[in-house]
């Protein structure tokens, strides 16, 4: 897998303020929508696009647009939702589609509760989306769904990593570079509930106002 840190200052200060503990979930949802637009800049590079013949108000040129089959966006509920406005903005083309995994807080096993994906994602770009890099078990099994549907390359969009579960996708996804992860920060480890350190806390929580 291919891991992309973005190194960006406005990266840097959305995210200090979205760890922030005192950050109430209205600004939480706000800063969220905007990280992903940044980060949704780097993570689309690789979208494939076509030419097209146009004719401008001066003289007929050709452009290029964005390849059929069109992009699929994957939220992973719930918290996955914070993140699908950020990047339908820059994709407004793409078709979206819905995974719910949770982690099961005893096994902390990936487990799936909702899927509304098309049956046939070949040649597909598709981009996952998830706010938090935990344990990986979720991240890796929403990868082998959309590649076992036929999905060409995956691009993960996450606004934090640990390490530990960067090797985790890492271990099971080997050295394919159909596989991208685009993240705003890795930080230091996971604490002993599988929480990032320092993280941000329970990332749905904050976003749905649990908290
Ligand atoms: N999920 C979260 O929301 N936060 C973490 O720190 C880890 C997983």
């Amino acid at each position: 897998m291919r891991v992309h840190a973005v190194d960006h200052p406005l990266v840097a200060h959305k995210l200090t303020i979205l760890r922030d503990e005192n950050t109430p979930s209205p600004i939480f949802r706000q800063l969220v929508d905007e990280l992903v637009t940044l980060l949704a800049y780097e993570a689309t590079r690789e979208v494939r696009t076509e030419s097209r013949e146009i004719t401008t108000p001066v003289a007929p040129t050709v452009g290029q647009k964005i390849a059929e089959p069109r992009p699929l966006v994957v939220p992973i509920l719930r918290a996955g939702l914070g993140m699908l406005d950020g990047l339908t903005r820059l994709l407004p083309t793409a078709e979206v589609g819905f995974l719910g995994m949770q982690r099961d807080e005893e096994t902390l096993e990936a487990v799936t509760y909702a899927n509304r994906l098309p049956d046939d994602l070949s040649g597909r770009h598709c981009f996952l989306v998830d706010p938090m890099l935990a344990t990986g078990g979720t991240l890796v099994a929403a990868i082998d769904y959309l590649f076992e549907r036929g999905a060409r390359h995956v691009t993960c969009v996450c606004i934090i990593a640990a390490p530990e579960g960067i090797d985790v996708v890492n271990r099971a996804v080997g050295d394919r570079v159909d596989v991208e992860l685009v993240v705003a920060a890795i930080d230091e480890r996971l604490d002993e509930n599988a929480y990032i350190v320092p993280g941000l806390g329970d990332a749905g929580d904050r976003l749905y106002g649990v908290v």
